[in-house]
């Protein structure tokens, strides 16, 4: 169920691909042309949800069980859809969201192997049917991301993983693509920043109602 009012972006994508740098140039073309935007992240988000996303990425934790980690990352957006993705969307505004639910479906279901079906649950469950209208996948070859992270700071929990993990996540994402082309769109990332924010703005634009 989409909301009526606003409208519900979100960026995916590999570790490095590029959703942060990308969110920051949407916000201020869309700023620029008068919208009403809020940008805000997972995991996290609300003080609360922030709390779970160090639990998250914290390398201590490196017994983490698939099914903790799903729940975790559900709890965590449980609390942001509420206290904040869907009143912005009830008040009209256009919400940038960098990483949302097909994360979950990439990273716990493509590459930890939780079932589709348990993913579809802890989906219904955290988002209580507040979904993008747009999903813009950054799709860049996993090494280049991971060198682009690594770059700025120490890998997290998450980055750690095999390169096998994160080829079966880059895989998961573009299958999302697959399954609900009209919905996620799939952006080459390799290029420079502005290439990509040139390509993110033309696939936005020709979706946003003014
Ligand atoms: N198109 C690009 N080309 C080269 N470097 C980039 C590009 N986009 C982002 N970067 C750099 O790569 C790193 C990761 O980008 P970031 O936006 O944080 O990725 P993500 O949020 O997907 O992990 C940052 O240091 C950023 O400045
Ligand atoms: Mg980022």
């Amino acid at each position: 169920m989409t909301r009526a009012k606003g409208f519900f972006i979100t960026f995916e994508g590999v570790e490095g691909c590029g959703k942060s740098t990308q969110v920051r140039r949407l916000q201020e073309r869309l700023v620029r042309l008068g919208r009403d935007v809020v940008v805000t992240r997972e995991p996290g988000g609300t003080p609360v949800a922030e709390a779970i996303r160090s639990i998250l990425l914290d390398c201590a934790h490196a017994g983490m069980r698939p099914m903790t980690e799903l729940l975790l990352y559900a709890a965590a957006r449980a609390q942001h859809v509420a206290e904040v993705i869907a009143p912005a969307l009830d008040a009209g505004k256009t919400v940038l969201c960098d990483r949302f639910a097909d994360s979950t479906t990439a990273y716990q279901g493509a590459g930890r192997g939780v079932e589709p079906e348990t993913v579809a649950v802890a989906h219904r469950l955290a988002t209580g049917g507040v979904w993008p209208d747009i999903t813009i996948v950054l799709d860049v070859p996993v090494e280049l991301g991971l060198a682009r992270a690594n770059a700025s700071c120490g890998p997290d929990r998450i980055e750690q993983e095999s390169i096998e993990f994160h080829r079966r996540v880059r895989e998961g994402f573009l299958a999302l693509a697959r399954q609900d082309p009209r919905r996620v769109l799939v952006i080459d990332g390799t290029g420079s920043e502005d290439e990509v924010a040139d390509e993110v703005a033309s696939a936005i634009a020709s979706r946003l109602v003014s």
